[in-house]
């Protein structure tokens, strides 16, 4: 049967202490319930159904666009109640996978493994279950003699001897399509939280001769729910170092994998390396042999082959070419596209321009709306003055020019191929190619000239 994914996200979630829904605080850079929904798509699903209560449109909203269908549970009346509110949403017979929308580090290949033992096994409900240190707070798990699974007891309703059992209930699960609705049916709140238990599918699945098992999962960390900030923090420390450890695995060398933050998806070529205290956020390309010295922060970028970061460089939505030298403390702004063998140093910010073959812009320039040519050399201080206060406008700079330090350009102007522009100048006109420029008083001394003094 096609597979349909049920994701609870309806609880308050107060230990939060914050107005926004819990399922939607951001863990490493995206809402919890967004990392839920993307590793759930590894199983391509018929379709992924959100019970939502608590802010239930701030939830939608954060997850617009996306191809989920929501359903609205008005009273949290419990995990059953919730699965039960789903079902209205769900195509007829689908078999149903149950996840929490604030447990987000679940692997895929733990919910295929599930997946496969759910069918290998004919399963009525297959439940993923772990082996807990301290079990305190979950559901247990009651095997009879054979082994067989019988009941899950949440602590609440749990005698001592129950308690003392530590497998635990993960809270995610699978529901046979054609016995789910049956299963819901049969749920009552006579408990001690005076809730419909998901988890008494399975004594009523055991009851009507239906087969029941569980699935063992290894890794505690894939199971841990957040419930307050220091537990998210927590998530994020471990999410930050798997996705480190991928990376070097990967082959990157990474000068210290307890320093780096990875918030979205990173491509690597060979013999990358990253200097600690890095930010990579977004979609990030590294081609072969870029370095990332320490302290820079990337966002949805392109870095070329061979390319040096220094420290303290910002990336953002820009594309830099093979074998450029960059910073330290530069900061490359959308828009931005670099060819080869382009430098950029201290101090330098460069806004939606293109930077020609083997230019440089080493000290302290603002390069903005700018068509460069190659072979550019751009001195300290340098400006291209591209905002009237209303309008932004294009600097075009031919191949082989040389722009003298502190120069002013104010855009829109064009500086032709091979011209020199003083140091000092303000560039109002287009500068003819292969001609030196200046906007320049004549320097002058006036002999013998006394600074006043006090009598
Ligand atoms: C549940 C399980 C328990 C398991 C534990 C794992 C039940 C009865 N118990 O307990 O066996 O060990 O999870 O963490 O299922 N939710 C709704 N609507 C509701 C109630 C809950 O959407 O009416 C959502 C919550 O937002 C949350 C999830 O379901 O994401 C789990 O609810 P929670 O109250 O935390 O369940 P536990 O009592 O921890
Ligand atoms: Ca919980």
């Amino acid at each position: 049967m096609p597979l349909s994914i049920v994701i609870l996200a309806a609880g308050k979630g107060s230990r939060m202490k914050s107005r926004r829904p819990k399922v939607i605080h951001p863990l490493a850079g995206k809402p919890l319930l967004q990392h839920v929904i993307d590793t759930t798509r590894q199983l391509a699903p018929q379709q992924t159904v959100i019970v939502v209560g608590h802010e239930a449109d701030q939830v939608r909203q954060a997850l617009a666009g996306q191809d989920c269908d929501f359903v609205e549970q008005l009273e949290q009346l419990g995990t059953g109640h919730a699965v039960q509110q789903a079902l209205k949403a769900v195509t007829p017979g689908n078999d149903l996978l149950v996840l929490y929308g604030d447990v987000p580090l679940i692997r895929a290949e733990t919910l295929l493994h599930l997946q496969q033992q759910f069918e290998e096994h004919g399963s009525s409900v297959c439940l993923l279950s772990f082996v807990a240190d301290d079990p305190t707070g979950y559901g247990r798990i009651v095997r009879d003699e054979t082994g067989s699974v019988i009941a899950i007891v949440e602590e609440k309703d749990a005698d001592a001897e129950t308690r003392a059992i530590r497998e635990s209930n993960s809270g995610i699960l699978m529901l046979r399509g054609g016995d789910a609705a049956d299963l819901l049916g049969r749920l009552d709140n006579d408990n001690a939280q005076g809730e419909y238990y998901l988890t008494d599918t399975v004594k009523h699945a055991v009851a009507t001769q239906r087969p029941v098992h569980a699935v063992i999962c290894e890794d505690e960390d894939e199971l841990l729910g957040v419930n307050n900030q220091r537990q998210l923090a927590g998530l994020e420390a471990i999410l930050r170092a798997r996705r480190a450890e991928a990376l070097m695995d990967r082959g990157v060398k990474l000068v210290d994998p307890g320093r780096i933050d990875i918030r979205g998806e990173v491509a690597v070529g060979s013999d990358v390396e990253i200097d600690i205290n890095c930010v990579l956020e977004g979609e990030v390309e590294l081609g072969d042999g870029v370095r990332i010295g320490p302290g820079c922060v990337l966002s949805n970028c392109r870095i070329g082959a061979g390319t040096t970061l220094l420290a303290h460089c910002v990336v953002e939505e820009a594309e830099l070419g093979a074998s450029n030298t960059v910073g330290p403390f530069a900061r490359i702004r959308p828009g931005t596209e670099t060819a080869s063998d382009v430098k950029v140093g201290n101090f330098v910010e460069i806004k939606k321009s293109h930077i020609g073959v083997g230019s440089k812009i080493n000290h302290l320039a603002y390069v903005g709306d700018t068509e460069m040519g190659a072979r550019v050399n751009v001195g300290a201080g340098a400006i291209t003055c591209n905002y009237d206060g209303a309008y932004k406008h294009r600097t075009v700079i031919g191949d082989d020019v040389f722009v003298g330090s502190d120069v002013q350009l104010v855009a829109p102007v064009e500086i032709g191929a091979g011209a020199t522009i003083g140091a000092g100048a303000t560039i109002t006109r287009d500068a003819p190619a292969g001609e030196l420029t200046l906007s320049r008083a004549k320097q002058i001394t006036i002999p013998g000239w006394k600074r006043p003094s006090k009598n």
